[in-house]
């Protein structure tokens, strides 16, 4: 295949999204105006690992493998890996190049949550960087004068919803546990790229372009991503040197030199002083913050050990209370074209969600049943509401063992889809699986440094109280805000046999459990499971992924009492199937690749 057609190849597998692949594929031709920068812009790996994913064939290799949302942060990983780096040392390679060319979905000033498989101790350790409510800020932050709740995006935008970023810190503490590689090395390829430039991709180009109002609110914003007044066009190339700045003074004074100095003093005028919606960060917020080491949460699915970070994220709880209630029925028997196993999926997923409603935010403010809530007893009761032929008429949330008194509410807060995930193994056979954010994207819209600041404060309930009793996940000051990220290992026999996750708000929970689902039940590999469409049903409503194959259910999930949504469902799903050998798989939806040697 010649480079023009490929560099076509790369555009079409950047812009699908609900449009068949195979018609993309088929339409691929080199954009129009294609430089010969952006044709070689891609090395013969890149190359081979877009083919295979257009294909929907997955990446195999013998040693290391990374999986992540753009050719070129997996390209700095792999560069980390392939010189004897760990999948921790990659990791910070790849999130500094993400915070360049994804910057809308992760960065700098987001936060994360990391899953750690270490090799030579075989444990399994959790680690949690998400951002903290600001000590300033109190429940009636999201409030409006009258005491109700703020419209989302009146929240989102400016510094109100900006709480203090945690990936930084995240990126040093892995590296400090884990790290085999020289600190400042792994900022080269970052500093490089943003210093040179890098071709705008079309995604990039086309959320900017919808995104642009909200952009041009701020001027810093506007300048870089609405250079001369005009939305980024998909190959300009973009420099930025603010960025590389931050990121020398990251790789030479570690993260101190983020949470004080000058950067630290730029995040937080930029915060208190945005233009019509400031917010109540303060220096304090951002000295005081720390990365905390979790207890894995696991949940019991078939011959399996689904694992992944406990509160403030619903995420391993609610894939595990879902594939949990699944374990008393044979979907491998339904198998994928079965309506019936949809159904048991669309069902466990809203019992799961009634709970995640009722009971999951930060426990270290809130007491919570974390235990309980993926206890197999519970799991098993609460799967005999499934017992029956239609979609289930009631749903709330169960009583699981709690030796805590509680009376909560549930939760009102919206998430829409955003963030980015990473997945890596390597040559020591260490595992990471990691999700990162800057929350909405494009975040608060607000820029420093380089950087884009999180709106993480908006995963809290706006509502503070329902009826007077207390929602769970209110904001309070230094609490971090319940999240949906869902990065996991999945364990057989103690050792760890997949790494996966994704994007995509609150449906992440549904993109990690079906893909789990349809690797270990319906025996697809990686990448046949990632790109196999998607049903999600977190409320009621199913929502069907639009343009695919899955739009054959919709008469059925009718007739079975189900409301029905056609939508585009944009995962980003990057994962890592580990036995022999490696097996990696990144989504067709988004601008994802997998490479291994
Ligand atoms: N802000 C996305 C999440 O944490 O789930």
């Amino acid at each position: 295949m010649n480079r023009n057609l490929i560099s076509g190849l790369f555009f079409a597998a950047l812009t699908f999204g609900g449009a068949s692949l195979a018609q993309e594929t088929a339409d691929t031709v080199a954009p129009e105006g294609a430089s010969e920068g952006q044709v070689q812009a891609l090395t013969d790996e890149v190359i081979a690992s877009l083919e295979a994913k257009m294909a929907g064939i997955p990446v195999r290799s013998d040693n290391w493998m990374v999986a992540a949302a753009h050719p070129l942060a997996v390209e700095a990983g792999a560069k980390v890996l392939r010189a004897g780096g760990s999948a921790a040392d990659a990791m910070v390679a790849v999130q500094v190049v993400l915070g360049l060319v994804e910057p809308q979905s992760s960065g700098l000033g987001g936060g994360a949550f990391l899953v750690w498989y270490d090799a030579a101790t075989g444990t399994l350790t959790t680690l949690d960087g998400r951002e903290t409510a600001p000590l300033e800020a109190n429940h009636r932050l999201f409030l409006d004068k009258d005491g109700e709740p703020l419209q989302f995006f009146d929240a989102v935008v400016g510094g109100l919803s900006v709480g203090t970023p945690g990936t930084p810190a995240l990126m040093e503490d892995a590296h400090r546990r884990w790290g085999r590689s020289p600190w400042p090395g792994l900022f080269q390829d970052g500093i490089r790229l943003a210093e040179e430039g890098f071709l705008v991709s079309p995604r990039l180009a086309s959320l900017v372009e919808a995104d642009s109002e909200r952009l041009s609110r701020f001027p810093a914003t506007a300048e870089y991503f609405l250079p001369g007044g005009e939305p980024l066009q998909q190959g300009q190339r973009l420099m930025n040197p603010d960025y590389a700045e931050t990121l020398r003074v990251l790789a030479s004074d570690g993260s101190a030199g983020f949470y004080g100095g000058e950067i630290a003093a730029g995040i937080v005028s930029t915060v208190r002083n945005a233009p019509g919606n400031p917010g109540v960060l303060s220096g304090v917020d951002l000295a005081l913050y720390q990365v905390i080491e979790r207890e894995p949460v696991c949940a019991a699915y078939r011959s399996f050990e689904v694992c992944g970070i406990g509160p403030p994220s619903s995420g391993a709880l609610t894939v595990g209370q879902i594939l949990g209630m699944l374990n008393d029925y044979d979907l491998a028997a339904m198998g994928p074209e079965d309506a019936n196993a949809w159904r048991l999926i669309g069902d466990a997923s809203r019992l799961a969600f009634a709970d995640r409603g009722r009971y999951m935010a930060d426990h270290d403010f809130v007491p919570m049943p974390t235990q309980g809530l993926v206890d197999p007893d519970y799991l098993s009761e609460r799967s005999q509401l499934l017992n029956t032929e239609g979609a289930l008429t009631e749903v709330s949330p169960g009583n699981p063992e709690f030796d805590h008194a509680s009376n909560w509410a549930d939760d009102v807060s919206l998430e829409l889809p955003s963030t980015s995930h990473i997945s890596i193994v390597d040559q020591y056979g260490n595992v990471l699986s990691m999700t990162t954010t800057i929350e909405n994207g494009f975040g608060s819209r607000l820029m420093t440094n380089g950087f884009l600041l999180n709106n993480e404060l908006t995963d809290f309930s706006f509502k503070t109280h329902s009826n007077g009793v207390p929602i769970a996940n209110r904001l309070e000051p230094g609490k971090r805000p319940r999240s949906s990220m869902s990065p996991t290992i999945v364990m057989q026999d103690n050792a760890p046999v997949l790494a996966i996750g994704s994007p995509g708000g609150s449906r992440i929970i549904g993109y990690v459990a079906k893909s789990i689902i349809a690797w270990a039940d319906w025996d697809m590999d990686v990448q046949q499971a990632l790109s196999l469409p998607h049903l999600v049903n977190r409320f009621g409503t199913y929502d069907v992924e639009q343009g695919t194959s899955a739009e054959g259910f919709l008469d059925s999930l009718i007739e079975l009492g189900y409301e029905v949504n056609p939508r585009d469902l944009t995962s980003g799903l990057h994962a890592i199937e580990i036995g022999e050998g490696l097996i990696g798989g990144a989504d067709p939806r988004r601008e994802g690749i997998a490479l291994g040697e």
